[in-house]
C-alpha cells in the first residue's frame, strides 16, 4: 500500500511541477485553476496521511512556515559583476572596437541584445537538480541567503529535469536573473497599501527589493514576484555560446525574456536596441535599458573582466521616462540639520508604475540654472534613483505674471534667520530648536538602522512634538511618565500606547554602533558609526579623542572627525548624552572578545583552494569574528590566505609586502578569535 502511495505522490508532484512550468513559465496552461486545485489537495492528502514521504521539492513545499531571522552570507562562486553603462550610439560603437581590438584581428564577433530589466539581481545555485541557494548579490563577492523566500516564486523550479541536466552535463550550475514584479499588480497593490494607511513603495524595484528580504515566506508567497533568467554558469567550460545558453535556460523550464537576439554586428545591435525602446512603453515590466553580451563564450573569457564589469558585456541605458505636467508650488522642507531643501509640489501625475505629486529641486543654484518657477509647466523624470527630478521647464507655458523664484527670508517652519555657509549652496535655519529640526533629529533616532522604535512614526513625532511632550530625542524615554496623558490623546488609545511604551523600552538594548548612529551628528553613517565604535569601544573614549586621533581609525576622513569634534564640543549635546545614558541607554560597546582578536577590522583576501574549509565557510568565519573579505590585494589588505594553487592574487601580495599566511595559520587565527 504504501508503495502505491509514494509512487502516486511522486506522480503528482511531476504532474503538478509540468502544469505550473505550463502556467507559470509559458503562460500556456492546460487545465483549469478548478483541475489544478484537485490535483495540489490530493496532495497535501497524501502528505498529510504520510509525511515520511513529503520531499523538500514537492510544490506544496515552496512556502516555509519559519521565519528568517538572519540572511546568511553566500558566497558567489563567480563574481556577481554589474554591467558598464553606455548612454549613446557612439559609447556603443567604442565598447563594439574595444571588444574587436581585444581579440585576434580575424575573427568574427557575434552579440546577444537583451533587455535590462528593472529589478533585483539573483543567483540561483542547482546541484544536482535540486535548488540549493537562491543569493542576493550583495556586494558582488558574497550576498545573503534568500531561498526560503525565492522558493516562493512559482516559476523558478525547484527540481530540474534529471535527463536534460545530464545531456547538457549540468549537474553543478548557477543561473543569474532579474526577480521583479509587473507593473500593473504593482499598481494596485500600492494602492491598497495607501488605502489601508500603510507605507506605499516607489517603484516596482524598491517592492521587488524590499519583498526579497521580508522574514516571512508566507507573505512573500502572496506578492506577485517573478523572474526572467539570463545568465547560465558551469563550472567547466564545456558550452558554446551565450545564445545557446539562453535556449538551453529555457528548455530546463527558466523563464527567459523572449526579447533576445542574435546580431552579427554592432549596427545590428543598434537597431534591436532601439526596437527595444520603442517597445518599453507596451511591457507589462519596467525595462531600463537594453544588456549587449559577446555571444562566444571562448570570446567572453579572452575578454575577461576589469574592475567589477565584465569587457564582453554593456549596458545601453534608455533615456528616463518622462512627463509633463504642472508645478503648483514650491516648498521649502527643513531637514535634521536644518537644510533647506526646495520640493516641488506638483499636479499628480502617473510615470514609471508610480503617481508623481512631488519632485526634489535640490537646491536654489539648480533652481536659478534651469528657471524653475511656480506655476510653471515642466518636465519631469526618474532617473535611477528613486526620487523624480525636473528636468526642465515648458517655456512656451510660462504665465506672463510669473516671477523668479526667490530664496526664503526666513525658516518656513520657526521664521528664524537663515544662514549659507561660505562655499556651499545649502541654506540652514540656524534655530536648533527649530520644531522641524526637532523632529527630524527624533525621527531619525527612532528609525529603522538606529535606535529602531517601532511605532514612534513621523505621524506620531509631529503630534508629541506640538503637544510638548517631546523637545529632543532624550525626551523619548520619558514619555513613559506621560503614560495617561498619552492615553487621552483621542485616536490613540491604551493599547497603542503600551505597545510604543514597551518598544521604548526594548529599544535600550541596541548596541552602542546604533546609538551613535542614530545621534544623528553630521555625516556620520551607519558604517561610519559602527567602525568608530568599534575602535573607540565607549562615547566617553569617543569625546576625548582629537581630530587626528578620530581620523587614525580606517576610511574615517576629516569631515568626520571635525563634525564628531563640533558635536561634542556643544554643551547641549553633552546633556542629552548624559540624561540617555540615565536612562539605561548603551554609550559602550559591549563584548570585548571579539575585539581583542586579530580579525576585527583586518581585511582578507582568500585565493586558492583551501583543503579543510570552503571559501563561503571561511568568509563566514572572517565576518563573524568582525573581519572583512575583499576579491583583490590591495595596500588596504591585511592577510592574504593563500590555499592550494594560488594565483595571481598571491604575486600581487608578495609585490605589495601584504601579510601571506597559510590555511593551519589563518585556523589558528580563527582559533584565537
Ligand atoms: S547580465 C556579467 N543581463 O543589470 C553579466 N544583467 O549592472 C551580468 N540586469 O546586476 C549581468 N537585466 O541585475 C544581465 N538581461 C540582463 C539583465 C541584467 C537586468 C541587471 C542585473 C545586473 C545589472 C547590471
Amino acid at each position: 500500500m504504501s508503495n502505491v502511495v509514494q509512487k502516486r505522490i511522486e506522480e503528482l508532484v511531476e504532474v503538478i511541477r509540468e502544469h505550473d512550468y505550463k502556467y507559470y513559465v509559458l503562460a500556456q496552461p492546460e487545465i483549469s485553476d478548478y483541475e489544478y486545485d484537485m490535483l495540489i489537495k490530493e496532495l497535501e492528502k497524501l502528505e498529510e496521511e504520510y509525511p515520511e514521504y513529503i520531499t523538500s521539492d514537492s510544490p506544496t513545499q515552496r512556502v516555509g512556515k519559519d521565519l528568517t531571522k538572519e540572511f546568511k552570507p553566500v558566497y558567489h562562486q563567480v563574481l556577481m559583476l554589474s554591467l558598464a553603462n553606455t548612454y549613446s550610439e557612439q559609447e556603443l560603437f567604442d565598447f563594439d572596437k574595444r571588444v574587436r581590438d581585444s581579440l585576434p584581428k580575424d575573427e568574427q564577433v557575434e552579440y546577444v541584445v537583451e533587455v535590462k530589466i528593472d529589478g533585483v539581481s539573483v543567483s540561483l545555485h542547482y546541484q544536482n537538480c535540486r535548488m540549493i541557494t537562491a543569493a542576493t548579490r550583495g556586494d558582488g563577492m558574497v550576498g545573503e541567503d534568500i531561498t526560503n523566500n525565492i522558493r516562493t516564486i512559482k516559476s523558478i523550479p525547484i527540481r530540474l529535469n534529471q535527463k536534460l541536466i545530464e545531456q547538457y552535463d549540468l549537474s553543478d550550475i548557477e543561473i543569474r536573473g532579474e526577480i521583479y514584479i509587473e507593473t500593473e499588480p504593482f499598481k494596485n497593490l500600492n494602492a491598497e497599501r495607501e488605502e489601508k494607511g500603510e507605507k506605499t513603495f516607489a517603484n516596482p524595484r524598491n517592492f521587488t527589493a524590499g519583498t526579497v528580504k521580508l522574514q516571512d515566506p508566507r507573505i512573500v508567497a502572496k506578492r506577485p514576484l517573478n523572474v526572467f533568467t539570463y545568465y547560465l554558469i558551469t563550472p567547466n567550460n564545456h558550452l558554446k555560446t551565450h545564445f545557446e545558453n539562453l535556449q538551453i535556460l529555457e528548455k530546463l523550464g527558466f523563464r527567459v525574456n523572449k526579447e533576445y537576439k542574435l546580431c552579427q554586428n554592432i549596427a545590428e545591435v543598434l537597431e534591436h536596441c532601439r526596437r527595444l525602446e520603442e517597445k518599453r512603453a507596451s511591457l507589462a515590466y519596467e525595462i531600463d535599458g537594453a544588456v549587449i553580451k559577446v555571444n562566444s563564450l571562448r570570446q567572453q573569457r579572452m575578454l575577461g573582466t576589469i574592475a567589477k564589469s565584465p569587457r564582453w558585456a554593456v549596458a545601453f541605458k534608455f533615456k528616463a521616462r518622462q512627463a509633463t505636467t504642472k508645478l503648483e508650488k514650491i516648498t521649502w522642507q527643513v531637514g535634521r540639520t536644518g537644510t533647506l531643501t526646495p520640493v516641488a509640489e506638483l499636479k499628480p501625475v502617473s510615470l514609471s508604475g508610480s503617481t508623481i505629486s512631488r519632485a526634489t529641486l535640490h537646491n536654489i543654484e539648480e533652481i536659478r540654472r534651469k528657471d524653475i518657477r511656480q506655476g510653471d509647466t515642466v518636465i519631469i523624470e526618474k532617473g535611477g534613483d528613486v526620487i523624480p527630478k525636473v528636468v526642465s521647464v515648458v517655456l512656451s507655458e510660462r504665465p506672463s505674471d510669473s516671477k523668479e523664484t526667490q530664496i526664503p527670508q526666513y525658516c518656513p517652519v520657526c521664521n528664524s534667520s537663515l544662514f549659507r555657509p561660505e562655499n556651499e549652496v545649502a541654506i540652514y535655519c540656524e534655530n536648533q530648536k527649530c520644531p522641524a529640526q526637532v523632529k527630524g533629529r527624533i525621527s531619525h533616532f527612532a528609525s529603522r538602522g538606529a535606535m529602531d522604535i517601532e511605532g514612534l512614526g513621523e505621524a506620531l513625532i509631529d503630534l508629541f512634538v506640538d503637544m510638548g511632550f517631546l523637545h529632543s530625542y532624550a525626551d523619548i524615554y520619558q514619555l513613559k511618565e506621560h503614560r495617561l496623558e498619552l492615553i487621552g490623546i483621542e485616536r490613540l488609545g491604551e493599547k497603542s500606547i503600551d505597545n510604543l511604551l514597551s518598544s521604548i523600552e526594548k529599544s535600550k538594548d541596541q548596541p552602542f554602533y546604533r546609538v551613535l548612529f542614530a545621534l544623528g551628528i553630521r555625516y556620520v553613517g551607519s558604517g561610519a558609526a559602527r567602525k568608530l565604535a568599534d575602535n573607540f569601544l565607549s562615547i566617553d573614549n569617543l569625546i576625548k579623542a582629537n581630530e587626528q586621533e578620530i581620523e587614525s581609525v580606517y576610511e574615517i576622513g576629516p569631515s568626520i572627525s571635525k563634525s564628531l569634534v563640533k558635536f561634542f564640543s556643544d554643551e547641549s549635546n553633552l546633556d542629552l548624552i548624559e540624561r540617555l545614558k540615565q536612562s539605561g541607554i548603551k554609550f559602550q560597546s559591549e563584548s570585548t572578545s571579539v575585539r581583542s582578536n586579530n580579525i576585527t577590522n583586518k581585511t582578507f583576501v582568500l585565493t586558492g583552494t583551501l583543503e579543510n574549509m570552503t571559501r563561503e565557510e571561511a568568509t563566514e568565519k572572517i565576518l563573524n569574528a568582525g573581519g572583512k573579505v575583499t576579491s583583490s590585494v590591495s595596500k588596504k589588505t591585511d592577510f592574504v590566505v593563500a590555499g592550494e594553487n594560488a594565483g595571481s592574487k598571491l604575486t600581487k601580495a608578495q609585490q605589495l609586502g601584504i601579510m601571506i599566511i597559510t590555511e593551519i595559520e589563518f585556523t589558528e587565527l580563527l582559533n584565537n578569535a
